[in-house]
């Protein structure tokens, strides 16, 4: 079931693979993250980057969160959902001139500047356009974040940000600037973190920055301390809980007096979405394991081949008998389109349901034409009624742009 509605039905007229999400999970975990932070003035916005479904990014805003835009793309995603410049803020290593003179004469919340080149871009395009930019400047603290290394983001070695004596000179050099105002400090160590301290020392590399730069009467107005917060994806797997994330974060967070910005993805969509993909072939392996062949594969679900990330895999309506050892397995020509390795299903059949857990974050937005496969449909389940908020590609759609 996802709420009230089965799977099968949903399948049934959707089709598969189909992205299905849960609005009362999507929305509940806004609640609560926003609720373990509720002692200390704060605002949520969303990374747009984990799921950017217009009808997951509305529910988001439904929900009083703001948004954190990590391309143009995204800044239009953020204002179709109905978010104001003001509610956005624009992250990103690379961003191009033109993502930048839109986000300036935009007039964002704040562009987190990667770069002292970035920031002179930012300075050049706001006095061409007889504005001010509000920036906030991205601090590397050199923070393993003990995650995925594809993932992380907040070592030296990592192309993110500045180091804080870099941020330091350079926000102290930049103030009297008529066209910038400096107005945060930014930091993101990394995504799937599942201990507190990588996220604590990071909330502490900008805070102590901050009040260096307080003593030499540079007064800001918020610390951005970024995503990260991990969530279970393999049974028994540990992980922090929200509560425990704010105990690790505010108190180095309270002394500097800002505005706390956070900006949470994964742990807000990924558990509110599955992907659902039926049996198409079943083959033995040389070890007696099976093959189990789905309609879904890497190009729908991008995690397993690029970070051998685990997705729980089940069947939706399990048939009795002994478990199939088994690798469950894609269509498409890579020996890497594996979504589980070494799995113990119950015995399926061609045609049978499956559902991948804990889709909803890096899923469908990584997905792909690759091997000429269409995007999958995605739908949204409330309470006992549920629609398709993304239409299956069709082979038109997909052809659309070629000569
Ligand atoms: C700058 C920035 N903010 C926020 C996020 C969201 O991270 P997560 O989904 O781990 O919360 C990311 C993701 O990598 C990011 O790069």
């Amino acid at each position: 079931m996802c709420e009230d509605v089965p799977l099968s039905a949903i399948a049934g007229v959707a089709g598969t693979p189909l992205h299905v999400y849960s609005r009362s999970v999507l929305r509940s975990r806004v609640r609560a993250l926003d609720a373990a932070f509720a002692s200390y003035p704060h605002d949520l916005h969303y990374a747009i980057k984990a799921n950017a479904t217009l009808a997951v990014v509305r529910e988001m805003r439904a929900e009083g969160a703001h948004a954190d835009a990590n391309s143009g793309g995204e800044i239009d995603v953020a204002l179709r959902a109905g978010f104001t410049p003001d509610q956005i803020v624009f992250t990103g290593v690379g961003k191009t001139h033109d993502e930048l003179v839109r986000a300036v004469t935009l007039g964002m919340k704040a562009i987190n500047a990667e770069s002292p080149g970035e920031m002179e871009r930012i300075d050049a395009i706001a006095r061409a356009h007889s504005t001010t930019a509000r920036v906030a400047v991205r601090v590397n603290p050199d923070v393993d974040a003990g995650s995925h290394p594809h993932i992380s983001t907040g070592l030296r070695s990592n192309k993110f940000g500045m180091s804080p004596a870099q941020a330091h000179a350079m926000v102290t050099s930049m103030m009297a600037r008529e066209h910038l105002r400096v107005v945060g400090l930014h930091v993101h160590v990394g995504s799937q973190i599942t201990s507190a301290e990588p996220l604590r020392r990071g909330a502490a590399a900008i805070a102590d920055l901050a009040g260096a730069l307080a003593a030499e009467g540079v007064h800001l107005e918020h610390l951005d301390v970024g995503g990260g917060l991990g969530i279970p994806y393999e049974p028994g797997q540990t992980v922090i809980s929200a509560d425990e994330y704010a105990a690790a974060v505010l108190p180095v967070v309270k002394p500097t007096g800002l505005r706390l910005i956070l900006e949470p993805g994964r742990w807000i969509t990924a558990q509110a979405g599955a992907l659902l993909t039926r049996v198409v072939d079943l083959k033995t392996q040389a070890d007696g394991r099976w093959f189990v062949i789905v309609d879904a594969g890497m190009n729908d679900l991008l995690r397993p081949a690029l970070y051998n990330a685990w997705h729980e895999i089940e069947a939706v309506e399990p048939r009795d008998g002994e478990p199939m050892a088994c690798d469950v397995v894609g269509p498409v020509c890579e020996t890497s389109d594996t979504l589980g390795r070494n799995r113990h299903l119950p015995p399926v059949e061609v045609g049978d349901l499956l559902v991948v857990r804990d889709t909803g974050a890096y899923g469908s937005i990584m997905a792909s034409n690759y091997n000429r496969r269409p995007i999958a449909a995605e739908a949204l389940v409330d309470g006992a009624d549920w629609r398709v908020v993304r239409r299956r590609q069709t082979i038109d759609d997909m052809l659309q742009w070629d000569e």
